[in-house]
């Protein structure tokens, strides 16, 4: 698929990764929808971003674990630009939750953003790339969905439900829709994430060192324009954590 004039929207596409997925889809001249949950002014700085680049934008606030606010997020792409070709599911949390202290309220705060969250988007966006024949939907998984790591239970689940999804919506929406996931490894820190741990991680990895944002979007633009012969697989974009 090519990019030019295509309409994509990158969830939590304000700020960190989202925001480099979102500039290099305007640096192929797709207009952008950004969503973005509390990041208001990020949000409207990465809209001037993607405008300078000479692509349309939209930057719309949600909260996207909640069915009726995806909804409205789509009907606001279908009102502005009329179609819908690429979703990037990129939003989701990171939070903390040692086995000790974990609780029901813990568990549905990962569940239903990183995993509720893109099942929803695809769900109203599928609706909207049928009317034009179809798309594609990129879900941004984890490599610790295929290898959790310890305290952070919800999220790994949600990252391995994330796979799962990505699968079976590939079988429901062929041969139109094409979904594919994208597990980065290390890629950017946590702003509370201190040096020393950033090292730690780094050692960790095979090719020892984080990667970065554009080793995300690279691989957002292959899935979009390098093949048009995938669907239901994931692309471990990780340093070479997964064989660590
Ligand atoms: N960073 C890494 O090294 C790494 C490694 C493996 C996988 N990943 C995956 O790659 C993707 C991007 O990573 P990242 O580190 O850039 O993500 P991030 O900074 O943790 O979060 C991205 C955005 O998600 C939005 N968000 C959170 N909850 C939301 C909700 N309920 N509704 C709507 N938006 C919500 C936030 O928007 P606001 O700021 O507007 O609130 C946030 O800016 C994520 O799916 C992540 O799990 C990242």
């Amino acid at each position: 698929m090519r990019l030019e004039g295509r309409v994509v929207l990158v969830t939590g596409g304000a700020r960190r990764i989202g925001q480099a997925i979102a500039l290099a889809l305007a640096r192929r001249r797709a207009h952008v929808v950004i969503s973005y949950r509390t990041s208001a002014r990020e949000a409207r700085a990465t809209l001037r971003a993607i405008q300078n680049l000479g692509s349309e934008g939209l930057a719309v606030q949600a909260d996207l674990s909640r069915g009726s606010a995806v909804q409205r997020v789509m009907d606001r792409i279908a009102r502005r630009f009329g179609r819908l070709d690429v979703l990037v599911n990129s939003a989701s949390n990171f939070l903390r939750s040692p086995f000790e202290t974990l609780t029901e309220r813990g568990w549905d705060e990962a569940l239903d953003t990183n995993l509720k969250g893109p099942f929803l988007c695809a769900l109203y966006a599928s609706r909207l790339m049928r009317r034009h024949g179809g798309g594609k939907i990129i879900n941004l998984a984890d490599w610790a969905g295929v290898r959790p790591y310890r305290d952070y239970l919800p999220y790994c689940v949600s990252k391995a439900g994330v796979i799962g999804l990505t699968k079976a919506l590939a079988k429901e929406l062929a041969p139109g829709i094409h979904v594919n996931a994208i597990a980065p490894g290390p890629s950017l820190p946590p702003a509370r994430m201190s040096a020393a741990a950033r090292k730690r991680v780094a050692t960790r990895v095979p090719l020892k060192r984080w990667g970065g944002p554009q080793d995300i979007a690279n691989a957002v633009l292959f899935l979009i324009e390098g093949t048009d012969f995938m669907t239901g697989s994931v692309i471990f974009v990780d340093g070479g954590q997964l064989i660590a």
